[in-house]
């Protein structure tokens, strides 16, 4: 039986990815690439609709790249690359443009967010059209899933949309992907403020755990974590969201259950359990670290990974194209 394939991206908006991405997204892109054919994507086009030093998007482009890579992304397994660096994107997108409402983009509940913390004056159309952009990063690749965190779950749903019209419209060209949600994992919350999920746009970096945070500053942060003023490990979301994500990240790294995890716990004080969770962050934490400065201490070997996995990407992605360009009527 051929391989599936699938395809994910990731916006290189900060220095380093978080906990929540790891857990919620990372850890399952790097699960996937031994039984696909996968294509993994550091998403730069999307960051510029974010406002960004140029030199500090590229460092960031770079270091994501080096993050993926030493969370166990195989450049020799999986097809890893920059966006930019494949100029189908942009020219896909254009043409889904075209074939998307007016409304349908407003109803995206990622823009309704981001235009109404930012306010009209700094909401730039790139954010707007988005979604469309990342519907062109997906369809190029004719995947037929895509491993995404559930607060992307609209987004492929506006690209099975995009596909299904245009294949409807100009004939078929693109496969329907669907998307893959992990259910277990599926959220990880700030420590700060437990009901809130972990984000790299938090107010405070204080409940945000960062990849290439320092042990230093991990063990802080969980000893600093916000819980409850009861004494009881136990999991419960709604009257213990602080204890409940703390077993969650204890559980989704060591590999045991919640309940196991419970039981080991029981009897015991926060204190002692917030410093074991630290200590697990901190040992699955520290060689990827290690190997992100390894990689971004070789600049040069690190572009030539990206260039041969946009050579590749390119291969697929021209392709697409070229069948959608025939089909819309472009010569
Ligand atoms: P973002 O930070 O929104 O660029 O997220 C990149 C990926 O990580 C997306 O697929 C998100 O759904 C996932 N993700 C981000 N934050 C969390 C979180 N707190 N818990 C679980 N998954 C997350
Ligand atoms: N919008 C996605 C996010 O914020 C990033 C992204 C861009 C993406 N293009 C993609 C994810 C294509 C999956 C597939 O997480």
């Amino acid at each position: 039986m051929s391989k599936k394939r699938v395809l994910s991206g990731i916006q290189p908006t900060h220095d380093s990815f978080h906990l929540g991405n790891y857990l919620g997204a990372l850890k399952q892109w790097v699960a996937l690439q031994d039984d696909n054919d996968a294509y993994y994507c550091v998403v730069d086009l999307h960051a510029l609709t974010v406002e960004t030093d140029p030199k500090l998007l590229q460092k960031r482009t770079l270091l994501s790249a080096a993050q993926l890579i030493a969370i166990g992304i195989d450049p020799g397994k999986s097809t890893l690359f920059v966006q930019s660096q494949v100029p189908a994107h942009n020219q896909l997108a254009w043409v889904f443009e075209c074939i998307t409402g007016f409304g349908e983009a407003s109803r995206m509940t990622q823009f309704k967010d981001k235009s109404q913390k930012g306010g009209a004056e700094r909401t730039n159309v790139g954010l707007f059209t988005y979604p469309i952009l990342q519907a062109a990063d997906i369809l190029l690749y004719q995947p037929d899933f895509v491993p995404v965190g559930e607060d992307q779950r609209q987004h492929i749903e506006l690209t099975r949309d995009i596909a299904e019209r245009f294949n409807k419209k100009f004939g078929k060209v693109f496969n329907i992907p669907q998307a893959q949600i992990i259910k277990s994992l599926a959220k990880i919350s700030d420590l700060q403020e437990p009901t809130a999920k972990m984000s790299k746009s938090a107010t405070s970096m204080a409940g945000v755990i960062e990849i290439l945070d320092t042990p230093e500053a991990i063990l802080k942060k969980f000893k600093s974590s916000v819980t409850d003023d009861d004494k009881e490990i136990r999991f419960d979301e709604k009257l213990k969201p602080g204890i409940s994500n703390l077993l969650s990240i204890h559980s989704a790294l060591s590999g045991k259950s919640v309940k196991e995890v419970e039981s080991e716990f029981s009897g015991k004080g926060y204190g002692d359990f917030k410093s074991v969770v630290a200590e697990i962050v901190i040992e699955t934490l520290k060689p990827i670290a290690r190997r992100t400065n390894e990689l971004m201490s070789d600049k040069d070997g690190l572009i030539k990974i990206l260039q041969d996995g946009s050579e590749r990407a390119n291969q697929v992605a021209s392709s697409t194209l070229k069948a959608a360009y025939n089909a819309v009527g472009i010569i």
